[in-house]
């Protein structure tokens, strides 16, 4: 008889977005006739920039000629793409990426929760509490993460660094050195991130303690401030000790099209095994590259039109993001995040936990928002909004959380 991965076994209930869609389905099942506000999952609404569509255009009539046509795309991704990633996301920062270190991906998600692979089991992982969900329930399918305490809602072999508003949402160095650092900058769930001296920091403790930072910088179009890092690479000694993991989705609206990237720098080594070989070999053998319709739309997103379109959609998202903070605050609200990152974070009122608010606010004023437990432990008590709704929408759903 097969056996099955009992990792798989451990995971407690499903994935927090595809629980979160159940409910509202559910709630909207039995309410047809009301007009929900979505402003749960972190996902896209305004369209494809014309600078993207025309790219998208041009690539589909390419492959629709035998001239033209391409097949399997090379490992890393097309050179086009890495050469227009390396040169704006690194070397336009005084940051030496160098092409081939860039694998192109079909997102950060898939990314995120394959990059563990090439680690040993054994190595202890160390996550920001509250976090974004794949990091942990990736390492649980592995067998990385122990055993799961239902009440304390904690794995038994993760090491949990609270993020909550005592301090800051700035995670304190775990008193065990970890192996693995889960890093999300600016961050997903609670909007806030860190300084390029914070950041810096843990460069510094991960080159110490021989530990490798897994950076998600998936958010990093959304910075407006000056002290904060646009990649980790700005601080030094991070191609000793840091892989970053960047995505299209949010900067460029590509949720629903499919692209990213990990960088993974030469000089990242364990031992003498460099991680840039494991990588590209688990590339090669496990992934056939994004589409070539997708890299070309991605290489838009460098061109100056595709810059210059893409600066007016984060923008729209941030004015949405100051509109729910600024709203929610007016309305007596503790809120956090939404200066460099479209989420809102904020204190639930009343002493209620993060579930029985996302169940107060679907009946009450018929807005989805994301419970804040659901990203860890020091979640509870704590609720997410995304800035990524349509602006009139957005105003709506305050009137209505105002009303309650
Ligand atoms: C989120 O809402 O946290 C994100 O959209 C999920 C994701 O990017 O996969």
């Amino acid at each position: 008889m097969f056996k099955i991965n009992d990792n798989y076994q451990k995971l407690p209930g499903s994935y927090l977005f595809s629980t979160i869609v159940k409910k509202v389905r559910e709630y909207q099942e039995a309410n047809p006739e009301k007009n929900l506000i979505r402003l749960g999952i972190g996902d896209v609404t305004q369209p494809l920039a014309p600078a993207i569509i025309d790219a998208l255009h041009g690539a589909v009539d390419e492959m629709g000629n035998a001239a033209t046509f391409r097949g399997y795309a090379p490992d890393l991704g097309y050179e086009f793409l890495r050469n227009a990633i390396a040169e704006n996301d690194y070397r336009a920062r005084g940051c030496d990426i160098s092409p081939d270190e860039i694998f192109v991906s079909d997102g950060a998600k898939s990314d995120s929760a394959n990059i563990q692979e090439i680690f040993s089991v054994e190595n202890k992982i160390a996550v920001c509490d509250p976090v974004y969900p794949v990091y942990v329930d990736s390492n649980v399918m592995a067998g990385r993460t122990g055993t799961y305490d239902p009440a304390t809602e904690m794995w038994s072999d993760v090491i949990y660094m609270p993020c909550t508003k005592e301090n800051n949402f700035v995670p304190e160095f775990p008193k065990t050195a970890p192996d693995m650092i889960y890093l999300c900058l600016p961050n997903n769930p609670t909007g806030t991130t860190l300084t390029k001296d914070q950041l810096q920091e843990w460069v510094d403790y991960a080159n110490k303690v021989g530990a490798v930072i897994l950076y998600d910088g998936a958010y990093e179009a959304y910075i407006s401030e000056d002290n904060v890092a646009h990649t980790i690479y700005e601080c030094e000694g991070a191609r000793t000790c840091a892989i970053e993991l960047k995505s299209f989705s949010k900067n460029a609206g590509f949720t629903g099209v499919r692209l990213g990237y990990t960088v993974v720098p030469k000089e990242l080594k364990c031992g003498d095994v460099a991680l840039h070989g494991m990588w590209a070999r688990r590339h090669g053998t496990k992934f056939n590259g994004a589409p070539y319709i997708v890299q070309r739309a991605g290489e838009a997103v460098y061109s100056a039109a595709g810059k210059a379109q893409l600066k007016e959609q984060v923008a729209y998202y941030m004015k949405n993001a100051a509109a729910i903070k600024n709203g929610l605050q007016e309305a007596g609200y503790e809120v956090f995040g939404g200066v460099n990152a479209p989420y809102i974070w904020l204190k639930t009122p009343d002493q209620m936990t993060s579930w029985e608010f996302f169940d107060y606010l679907l009946a009450t004023a018929n807005v989805v928002g994301t419970p804040g437990s659901g990203f860890g432990p020091s979640g509870e008590g704590y609720f997410r909004l995304t800035a990524f709704g349509t602006y009139e929408n957005t105003l709506a759903a305050l009137e209505r959380i105002k009303a309650m």
